[in-house]
Formats: structure tokens, sequence, C-alpha cells
């Protein structure tokens, strides 16, 4: 609940003026620290960086190496899950046990985790040659 809390907080600072869709996330860390972001889109539309990759780079850059929990929520019918880029992005740092909880603005919740939302990731197991 702390999680989701952290990211339903964020969500209000996206900067969401072309799709009008916000999204906020949160994660923990190996540290039990919470690291958030939210959409940041962009005139150039392709240049728009999701909420998880937002709280990816913060988690990053203070130095944390793994993700233990994650939260998304966003003002949708049904809670929405990350998108395919962010789902590979998540693997980098967590495990395929990391628990992943999406919900709506309006208090719907579903649970699910990171390896059954992307199985069979690439991974750098994947890179070792011949
Ligand atoms: N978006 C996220 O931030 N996270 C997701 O999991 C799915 C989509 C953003 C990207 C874009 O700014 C807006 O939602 C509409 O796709």
């Amino acid at each position: 609940m702390e999680l989701l809390n952290a990211a339903r907080a964020v969500r209000d600072n996206a900067h969401a003026p072309y799709s009008g869709f916000k999204v906020g996330a949160a994660l923990r860390a190996g540290s039990g620290r919470v690291y958030t972001g939210c959409n940041v889109e962009n005139a150039s539309y392709p240049e728009g960086t999701c909420a998880e990759t937002g709280a990816l780079a913060a988690l990053v850059a203070a130095g944390e190496t793994e993700i233990t929990e994650v939260a998304i929520i966003a003002d949708s019918p049904e809670p929405i899950t990350p998108c395919g880029g962010c789902r590979q992005r998540l693997a980098e740092f967590g495990s395929g046990q990391v628990p992943i909880t999406m919900a709506t603005l309006s208090g719907d919740v579903k649970a699910d985790t990171l390896g059954a939302l992307l199985p069979g990731a690439f991974s750098s197991q994947n890179l070792s040659k011949g």
C-alpha cells in the first residue's frame, strides 16, 4: 500500500498533455527505499518516456541495483500493465518473482509477477557467445 500510495502521488506530476493519460510508478529497491516516476511526454511524440522508466532511472541514479517490488497506477477502466519495453527494463534489475501491483485511481487492483508478464525474457545470460 505504501508503494501504491507513492505511485498515486507521483502520478499527479506526470507530463501527459498529448495523450492525457497520466501514469505513476513506484519501485522498492534492495535497500527498502522507494523510487518513483511518472510519464514525461514530448512534442516529438516518440521521445516521451514511461513512468516505470523514470522510476527505474531514479533507482539506478541513487546507486541501487535491485528491484524487489513494483506498483503502477493510472486513471483507466482496468489496471494497466507495464508496456513491453518497460517489462524488459524492469527485468534487468528484478527477478521473475518480483510482485507487480497494478491499480486504477478508482481502486481496482490486480497483482502479477514480472516473470508472468515477461516469460522468456532476454537477459545478460543470453549475451555469451558460441
Ligand atoms: N505509459 C506509461 O507511462 N506506462 C505504462 O505502463 C503504459 C503507458 C504512458 C506512455 C504515454 O505517455 C502514455 O502512457 C500513453 O501511452
